[in-house]
């Protein structure tokens, strides 16, 4: 990597946000020196956060490491859904709630921890019934609804690995992620509802299966929804109702003893190549880090009504919707839709409805409402919102500012959390009452987690320099391995730099003068343009502060002089007129905010940009097309139509 910077003003590190002192003062946690304690001995750290959690057996040792292989909490035993559920009945928790559930259509349930328990018992009894013991994979393909949560759950409750995958999936993904880990049962539903419409999860897993393309799955357990049963096909013998599995199922199944490195789940992400990658998770440590930073991230109090976007079938969804919540006994909304439906004010007016207190979501739903305009924010009384936390991608400034003036109304901290399915949980993000944030940086490493920026070889780079993201010591939530492939899991985060033992993120980052961390994008993303390292973020977010901008997305192409050229796909706020002139204009505007050498070659303006269905711009996709490539795989793609049009716009501006 070069050692030219030209990362400037733009990423906005001139602002800075102390919490109040209100804040402050209802802490959860708001002395400093936690960050040393904990780094001073991060494994008597962890232990303590382990101990808040019910164990059947103590661990003899807290971590073994084995580079590149870790065990947190060896010898340990216990039972997740006993700690997501059944110790808060013992509490004055039991009649709380735990999950509020609000449906597309405005249905609505709530469901109390002991609503949640003797769910989870049915469920766990149905399992049992199917034949899914300790160690089997249960494939889990429905929308966000509880019973995706309950789905879950009963897997943990008798020791069985989870593979959940998101229902926008299709039956090709579908088929992949289930023959990869050899499930013996899938949990669907009949449908879901999304923009009005209805979402056919079952007959997109019979295309999955069907003519014996899953060779292991012996049932599937359809929940119903959205459709009439008798209009949904069920194979005899194969396919079941869920409500009359129930009917003949134990109401109680106990909670088994889970080693504490005994499989969790399972969760595809996709990797450099096609194949997709399945990181798995182990039980003790992942449940530990999951509760830790669930509760001190957003300063989780008895009383708050928790709200993350995210679907379950994401690791965010798995550790911020399901276990990190219901592991600290929280009240946690789940909501099935999408956010502009039946009209663009349906979070606002979701918030309000709840009372949310604590909102989490992703900075391309953010950039999405700032395209859409305040007066859908206006029309509701949001004031029950005290913290707000971002997650995905590195948010631009612009976008944070957006979010901090006219969702948190000035007064609520944002938390920037950095993490990754691999890491299962929160690795950079700042104690919201210590730390002062800085729009756009994730700030610094969540207590007990130790990681620096390194160059190639791997020594850390002075303060203001580019580099990798690396960590330095093994976490209790991090990924065990990829599931039926060691060696891809050591080469993929091990391998580069060696007997430092150092596991490579995949992020470019640099830390400021104040230690701050600045998420720069995947190292993939950094363009060469004339020797000179520039980030597509950085560029993207120069572009989405002027005025007229909504949302852009920036990718190197191959350029004969320059090594790359930096080529923008533009998409411009409601009533700004996308013509000639303000290409001129948005080139200048770059150029000025960053320097010459950052501003685009190319500028195209397009109505909707590329996004995988987790929210993610498919920037290899736009290479493709401005490179003038045949178009690589899609299969991620939300909205494949968006790829065809963008190319045929390209292809008429050359
Ligand atoms: C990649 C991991 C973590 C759950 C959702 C994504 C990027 C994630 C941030 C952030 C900058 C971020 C990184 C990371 N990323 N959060 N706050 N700031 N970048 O999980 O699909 O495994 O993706 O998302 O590039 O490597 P994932």
């Amino acid at each position: 990597m070069s050692n030219e910077s030209v990362m400037g003003s733009s990423l906005g590190g001139d602002r800075v946000f102390p919490p109040s002192p209100e804040f402050v003062a209802q802490a959860n946690v708001a002395d400093a020196a936690i960050y040393q304690t904990a780094a001073a001995d991060p494994e008597a750290y962890w232990a303590e956060w382990a101990k808040k959690l019910d164990w059947i057996e103590p661990w003899t040792e807290v971590c073994q490491w084995n580079p590149p292989h870790a065990k947190w909490f060896v010898g340990g035993k216990l039972n997740v859904s006993a700690n997501c559920v059944d110790r808060h009945l013992k509490t004055a928790r039991r009649n709380k709630a735990a999950i509020i559930f609000e449906g597309e259509p405005g249905d609505s349930r709530v469901l109390t921890y002991q609503d949640l328990w003797r769910e989870v018992n049915k469920f766990a009894g149905v399992l049992t019934n199917l034949g899914v013991t300790k160690g089997d994979r249960v494939t889990i393909y429905l929308p966000m609804i509880p019973e995706a949560a309950i789905a879950m759950l009963a897997c943990t409750r008798i020791g069985a690995i989870h593979s959940v995958v998101f229902g926008g999936f299709s039956a090709d993904s579908l088929r992949e992620r289930i023959n990869d880990s050899k499930s013996k049962v899938v949990v669907t539903s009949s449908g879901s509802w999304r923009r009005g419409n209805i979402v056919r999860l079952k007959d997109t897993t019979d295309a999955a299966l069907d003519g014996g393309a899953c060779p292991t799955i012996e049932n599937v357990v359809v929940l119903s929804r959205a459709i009439d049963p008798t209009m949904v096909r069920m194979v005899e013998g194969r396919d079941h109702w869920w409500h009359r599995l129930e009917e003949s199922a134990p109401r109680l199944t106990e909670p088994v003893a889970v080693d504490s490195e005994d499989g969790l789940f399972i969760l595809y992400t996709s990797g450099s190549t096609g194949k997709p990658k399945g990181i798995y998770h182990t039980t003790g440590g992942y449940l530990t880090q999951a509760n830790a930073t669930f509760q001190w991230t957003f300063d989780i109090k008895d009383t708050d009504i928790f709200w993350c976007t995210a679907d379950v079938g994401w690791v965010t969804g798995h550790s911020y919707v399901v276990y990190g919540p219901l592991a600290a006994g929280a009240t946690v909304l789940m909501y099935e839709g999408a956010p502009d439906w039946p009209a663009r004010d349906r979070f606002w007016a979701t918030i309000e409805k709840y009372g949310v207190s604590v909102f989490y979501t992703a900075p391309t739903a953010i950039r999405s409402f700032m395209k859409w305009g305040t007066e859908h924010l206006e029309k509701h009384d949001l004031s029950s919102l005290r913290l707000l936390g971002s997650v995905g991608e590195p948010i631009n400034p612009e976008a944070w500012l957006w979010y901090h003036e006219n969702v948190g109304h000035k007064n609520c901290p944002i938390v920037d959390t950095w993490w990754q399915t691999e890491t299962g949980a929160h690795m950079i993000t700042p104690l919201p009452g210590i730390v002062a944030t800085k729009p756009g940086s994730a700030t610094r490493p969540f207590p007990g987690i130790t990681l620096a920026v390194v160059d190639e070889e791997g020594n850390p780079t002075p303060a203001g320099k580019d580099g990798l993201l690396v960590i330095q010591k093994p976490w209790p939530s991090m990924l065990r391995t990829l599931w039926g492939d060691d060696e891809r899991y050591k080469n993929v985060y091990w391998s580069k730099f060696g007997e430092k033992n150092l596991y490579f993120a995949g992020d470019g980052a640099r830390q400021d003068e104040d230690g701050y961390l600045w998420l720069l994008g995947r190292v993939d993303d950094i363009m060469l343009v004339a020797g000179h390292n520039i980030s597509t973020m950085e560029v993207e977010s120069a572009l989405v502060d002027h005025h007229a901008v909504a949302e852009a997305a920036v990718i190197g192409r191959t350029d004969a002089i320059k090594g790359q050229a930096i080529c923008a796909f533009v998409t411009v706020k409601e009533g700004q007129t996308a013509d000639e002139a303000l290409i001129k204009v948005l080139k200048a505007h770059v150029g000025v905010k960053l320097g010459p050498i950052c501003r685009p070659d190319d500028i195209l303006f397009t109505a909707e940009l590329p996004k995988t269905r987790s929210g993610k711009i498919m920037r290899r996709l736009l290479r493709d097309i401005a490179e003038g490539r045949a178009l690589g795989d899609t299969t991620t793609l939300a909205d494949p139509s968006v790829v065809s049009g963008l190319k045929d716009k390209y292809e008429q501006s050359e």
